[in-house]
């Protein structure tokens, strides 16, 4: 598969590193004596965790899971697979759940119900990205960074078939080759 034509610039990173310290505020007003465990969707959600967690300047825990649903695909399969569970004790926590974008809003849906099957004291949800219009199943999204456009987006975390994740700007491809 050929690489896209160069993707366009959507928010810059000085507007994700404003946005990133908003949701960071909003979430210490509400976590900062709860000790959450914070638990990141990979791969897209690692840049957005990183930064995320060095703004939050009180007790955490976190973990990662790994699910996959798109392959090369734009448009998600709606078979969701957990690639890699976590291992820390959710029972009794107050669980705050990162991911990078919620487009259909199954993969997201998926991760909740099996958390919730743990008995967590409280679960809530901070995405960086959400495309509101693409929603096939509602998710609840307690702290959101940017409602965008219905466009295929990379950069910052999130990949087209693996690449661009390193893009230090969120950017859309104008064109996806399928
Ligand atoms: P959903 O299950 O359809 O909500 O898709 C969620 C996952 O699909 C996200 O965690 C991303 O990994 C991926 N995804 C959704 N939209 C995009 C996009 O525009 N660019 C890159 N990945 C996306
Ligand atoms: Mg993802």
């Amino acid at each position: 598969m050929s690489r896209p034509t160069a993707p366009a610039v959507l928010y810059t990173r000085d507007q994700i590193q404003a946005t990133v310290r908003r949701l960071a505020g909003e979430i210490t007003a509400d976590y900062a004596t709860k000790k959450p465990l914070v638990i990141g969707i990979l791969k897209g959600s690692f840049m957005f965790m990183a930064d995320l967690v060095r703004e939050l300047d009180f007790p955490l825990e976190m973990d990662f899971v790994r699910v996959s649903s798109y392959g090369q695909a734009r448009r998600s399969s709606g078979k969701i697979t957990v690639v890699q569970g976590i291992r820390t004790p959710v029972k009794d926590r107050h669980v705050l759940v990162v991911e990078d974008i919620v487009d259909s809003g199954l993969s997201l849906r998926f991760v909740l119900d099996s958390l919730r099957r743990k008995k967590p004291a409280s679960i809530e949800v901070c995405c960086l990205l959400d495309k509101p219009a693409r929603r096939a199943v509602p998710v609840p999204v307690n702290y959101t960074g940017f409602e965008t456009p219905d466009k295929f987006l990379v950069g910052y975390g999130l990949d087209w078939a693996e690449q661009y994740r390193n893009l230090p700007d969120i950017c859309y491809l104008e064109e996806i080759p399928r």
